[in-house]
Parts: C-alpha cells; structure tokens; sequence
C-alpha cells in the first residue's frame, strides 16, 4: 500500500484539533441540540447524549480517525487503499454523497445566519413584537432570491477556505476562529446565567426528568450524537488523512468529542436561562434561535449587541463545519479526477450550490413540491441525517471491526507500537459488537419511524 508522499498536512497539534472540533462543532451543537433538548425534557436527555458521546462517539471517531489515516487518501481512495479489489470503496461514495447532500441543506441554514447578523447590525431587534420577528423570519424565507444570495454568499466563504489547502486554509482558519467561538460563547453564557430567573432554566439542562424519557428519546440522543460529532460520512476520514504519523488517534478523538460536548452544554447554557428567564417555552423547535432568541435581545439592555455576537458565532461554527464536509468532496475530486484543487473546489462548490438552491427554495417558491411527502429540503435531510449518515457509520465500525486485520487496527491506534492505547481491547469489542447493533438499531427506526435528526 503506497501512501503518496507529496501530500498537504496539519502542522500542529493544536490545529488538528482546532479543525476537527471546528467540523464536529457546528449548527449542530448551537441551533439543534438546545431545541432537541428543549423538545425532550433537558437533563434527562443531556444524561443519554453524554452516554452515547462516550460509549458510541468516541470509538467511532477513533474508526474514522484509523481508516483515514491509513487509507493517506480521500475518503473513497481510503477504502480503496485499505481494501483492494473489494466493494467498500462504496462507502467511500456514500460518504461522498452525503456530503453533497449535507451540505446543499446546511448552506441554507447557514445563509441565513448571514441574514441575521446583517439585521442585528443594521435594524436589530428592539421594538419588535413576537408575532413580528416570527413574520419577519417566515418572510424571508418565502422571499425567492435573499436565501440563495446568503447561501451563495457562504459558499464563496467555504471554498475560499478550501481552495487554501489544509496547512494554509483549512488549519489556518480554524485555529483563528475556533477561540473566538469560545470567546463568544462564553461572553455570551455569562449574560445569559446573570439575568433574572436564569436557575431556572439550568435546572431545565441540568435535573434529570426522566418521566420524560421514552424509546424515541434515546434514539434522538443517539443520532444527534453522530450528527454532532461530524461522524459517519467520511468528513473526519478525510481530516485524518492528513494528520501526522506521529498524532495519538485515540486522544485527539477524546479531546474532539469533549470538546464538542462542552460546547453543546455551553450553548444550553446560553439559550435555557435566557428562554426561562422570559418565561418563553423552550419546546419552540426550529426556530428557537431565529425568533425566540431575537425576541430575547429585543428586551435586554445591549440586546442588539448580543445579537450580532450570538449570529457571528452560529455563523463561525457553520462555516468551521461546511468547510469539512466541502473539503470530502474536494479532496475525492482532485485525487480520483487527477485535477488541482483549485478547480476541484470551484467544481464541488458549485454543484453543490446548483443542488442548494433547490433547498432554499423549497421554503418558498418550491413550498409545493414535496418528495415521499416531504418538502426538498426535508428529503435532503432525511436522505442525510437518516440514511446516509447512520448506514455510512455502521459500514465504518464493521469495516474496522470485522474486516482490518487486529494487527493492523492495533499497529495504526498504537503509531506501530510507541503508544501503548491500553483502551484498546475495549475499543475493539464495542467496534465489532456494540456500536454496530446500536447504530443498526437507530438506522432500522429512522428509516421505518421517519424523522431523527
Ligand atoms: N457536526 C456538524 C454540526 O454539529 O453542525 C455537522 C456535520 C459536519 C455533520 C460534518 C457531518 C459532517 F460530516
């Protein structure tokens, strides 16, 4: 197996994990799980994601980390190079797949976040009622060309990025705009938690109810822990393509997925005391950061600016997250099509944008369109996040712990021996026995019992 030579790399450290916390770390942790959480009881549910971090998360990641470094190529070129002359090459599709999929859906939401932070800066929030910043929203979803201009917008952002290269694009970026995520988080949680009432809405995150817990609860917690941490369609292969024989894979996983946890719980810790203290429901779904939170900076002191710091952040922790799933497709169409990874970029972005627009407009001019009764941008989220996501992460834990050979899975987790990975006879039995009767079992239900985020 010859891992070519002349190949881009992290350079640090630091920037490993800054860009695959910045991948795991995205819409996911700050726009879905507070309204996940807030759909299905907090604490009680907070508990089982973290059950599912560790016990799932986490060895899969370490999968993903193994197959990518060893396979030294994209994700499909991985599988191909693990797996001479066999068809899980088609894993590899798969997770090339998704990523077009996810990505044309994601750069929507993540458009208009955009939109938001223009408003913050210009109009803001104050003087606005409910009813009129929910207007506000559903108009400017309905409007046929503002979404696909922000989409286009955050396009161009991505692959400005991409095009860059790993060392001098990707870690690049990361490494500057993860810890002004943080800073803005935590800026923002201090806020929040000093506002009147504000232990009411930590008691929500943090007291487990767990008559509130039911099959689909644990099921939820479970897709929204592979959603979260980027795993399942290749995104961390790709990234671990790139690490340096030297990288503990096992460690970088573990500070990746805790990493990512705690900004989840940080971003909880922004929405719930705020949403309590307003004595606002915190059951809103969807639009819980697009209507409920301006409503909130609409009443507080300095609203505006916490505001535009708050749709900063959602948009910093997007853009960190589409510029991992961009660089899956870059970096299959620049090794397999033999082409530069400018013009691999330029291709991959813009038909994934031809693809987007149809998830833009499916909230407005293509409202009426559905498929399998689902609107477009549904379907793409489904096909996504219930299909392709879930089967792509089975493969993975069977690819790793049925077909590598032990030693070989032992020779890549242990860099050939200098590391001693304890764990990882543990590892390897939830790999081959836990992890795929698990994840069959969220697979089974989404696809039977419809939509799991
Ligand atoms: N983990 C990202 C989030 O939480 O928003 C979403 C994501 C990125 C999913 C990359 C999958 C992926 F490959």
């Amino acid at each position: 197996m010859s891992v070519p030579t002349n190949r881009d790399s992290f350079g640090s450290k630091f920037g490993i994990i800054a860009a695959a916390a910045g991948s795991a770390v995205g819409l996911g942790n700050i726009w879905k799980f507070p309204y996940i959480t807030g759909q299905n009881g907090g604490g009680a549910f907070l508990l089982i994601y973290l059950f599912f971090v560790l016990l799932l998360g986490v060895p899969v990641m370490i999968s993903e980390f193994t197959i990518g470094r060893r396979g030294g190529r994209n994700v499909f070129g991985s599988f191909k190079a693990l797996a001479p002359g066999s068809p899980w090459y088609f894993v590899g599709i798969m997770g090339v797949v998704a990523a077009f999929v996810i990505l044309s859906f994601y750069s929507a939401v993540a458009g208009w976040t955009l939109e938001y932070i223009i408003k913050a800066v210009t109009v803001g929030f104050s003087n606005q009622s409910t009813s009129e910043l929910g207007d506000a929203f559903t108009n400017f979803l309905a409007n046929p060309i503002r979404p696909i201009v922000w989409q286009l917008v955050f396009m161009v952002l991505t692959a400005f990025i991409v095009a860059g290269g790993i060392k001098n694009g990707i870690e690049k970026y990361n490494k500057f705009l993860m810890p002004i995520l943080v800073l803005f988080l935590i800026i923002l949680c201090i806020r929040s938690v000093t506002l009147p009432n504000a232990s009411k809405g930590l008691a929500f995150l943090f007291k487990p109810d767990f008559s509130k817990v039911s099959i689909k609860t644990i099921l939820f917690a479970m897709g929204q822990a592979f959603f979260s941490l980027s795993l399942g369609m290749g995104a961390l292969i790709t990234y671990a393509s790139y690490f340096r024989k030297s990288d503990d894979l096992g460690r970088t996983a573990v500070n990746v997925s805790l990493a990512d946890t705690f900004i989840a719980i940080l971003a909880g810790t922004v929405i719930f005391p705020a949403v309590f203290s307003f004595n606002i429901e915190p059951t809103a779904g969807p639009s819980l950061v697009f209507i409920t939170l301006p409503e909130i900076f609409s009443h507080i002191p300095l609203g505006n600016i916490f505001g535009i710091i708050f749709f900063v952040l959602l948009a910093v922790a997007a853009l960190t997250s589409t510029v991992s799933v961009l660089e899956v497709v870059v970096a299959y169409f620049a090794e397999e099509l033999k082409i530069s990874r400018k013009k691999a970029t330029v291709l991959a972005s813009v038909s994934i944008f031809i693809l987007g627009i149809f998830a833009s407009l499916s909230f407005g001019p293509l409202d009426r369109f559905t498929i399998l009764g689902k609107s477009i941008f549904d379907a793409l989220d489904f096909l996504a996040s219930n299909i392709l996501l879930p089967g792509g992460g089975l493969l993975i834990v069977i690819f790793v712990g049925w077909y590598l050979k032990k030693s070989d899975l032992y020779d890549e987790i242990s860099n050939s021996g200098s590391l001693k990975a304890r764990y990882f006879p543990v590892y390897r039995f939830i790999v081959r026995f836990i992890a795929p009767l698990a994840i069959a079992a969220i697979f089974i239900y989404s696809v039977f019992f419809g939509s799991l985020g």
